[in-house]
């Protein structure tokens, strides 16, 4: 059996130079999917609102959402890192509201780390959090729950303000004790470069080959999405092979096969 994934890992893998695969997951069953496909770290995103909960954003997923499917893969993980995210509102307000929040997600489901988005802002957060002895993850650049400030889940980072302000974003994330930092959409060459500026690993959704890890959402890679962002390649068809299956099947019981 593969041995158990530690934030000791990851940041022995930056140093290594070894490239880390993450994934999101939402059940029990895409967690053991995932492992056997030997995934390392599955990400329980808020992604879930939109993707399985029929939301438009992730602003409305609640604490208890993520805790009913956190608690879930982490039920179906035996060795992979199993990170949660801290929904909207729920982690922005103080460091002891996230404090908070966060100690009652590693409670009640198991997982192994928090994930949190944002930048110098939540800088004092990720700290408070870290010397209490909580593994967080950072995630700067696109980050979907400002989409009510963006106006869109476009690329971030391409004008010149932009551009300097997220590579301050993750480096200060960084310096404040993350254990990694997703890159989420944003130019090649700033992840590159922040990936060579910190000592922890960049984990990059639509931000180029140069990162330490790459991520994609579950829906994407095996093609369920609806809609999937430019950057997601899918590596399957099961949304058009789900159809077929069950158009089959229902012909099948209407014609009393
Ligand atoms: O919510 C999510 O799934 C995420 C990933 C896209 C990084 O944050």
């Amino acid at each position: 059996m593969k041995k158990k994934v530690t934030a000791a890992t990851l940041l022995a893998a930056k140093k290594n130079k070894q490239t880390q695969v993450w994934l999101t997951a939402y059940d029990a069953g895409a967690a053991r999917i995932a492992e056997e496909a030997g995934v390392d770290v599955l990400l329980v995103g808020d992604s879930l609102g939109m993707v399985n909960l029929g939301y438009d954003t992730t602003i409305p997923v609640t604490t208890d959402d993520m805790i009913l499917h956190t608690a879930a893969v982490v039920r179906g993980t035996t060795y992979a890192w199993v990170v949660c995210d801290l929904p909207f509102g729920t982690y922005q307000q103080s460091p002891e509201q996230a404090l908070q929040t966060s100690a009652h997600i590693l409670q009640t489901t198991g997982c192994d780390a928090v994930k949190l988005e944002g930048g110098k802002a939540m800088a004092e957060t990720v700290q408070f959090l870290n010397e209490r002895g909580i593994a967080v993850v950072g995630h700067v650049g696109m980050t979907p729950q400002s989409i009510k400030k963006f106006g869109n889940f476009k690329q971030r980072g391409t004008t010149d303000t932009e551009y300097q302000s997220i590579y301050e974003d993750a480096l200060s994330i960084a310096d404040a004790g993350a254990v990694a930092i997703v890159l989420e959409c944003i130019p090649d060459d700033l992840a590159a470069k922040i990936t060579a500026d910190i000592g922890i690993p960049s984990v990059g959704i639509g931000a180029g080959k140069a990162c330490d890890a790459q991520v994609l959402v579950w829906h994407d890679v095996l093609g369920l999405s609806e809609q999937a962002p430019p950057f997601a390649k899918a590596y399957a068809n099961l949304r058009q092979d789900a159809v077929s299956a069950i158009s089959t099947w229902a012909q099948e019981v209407r014609g009393k096969a």
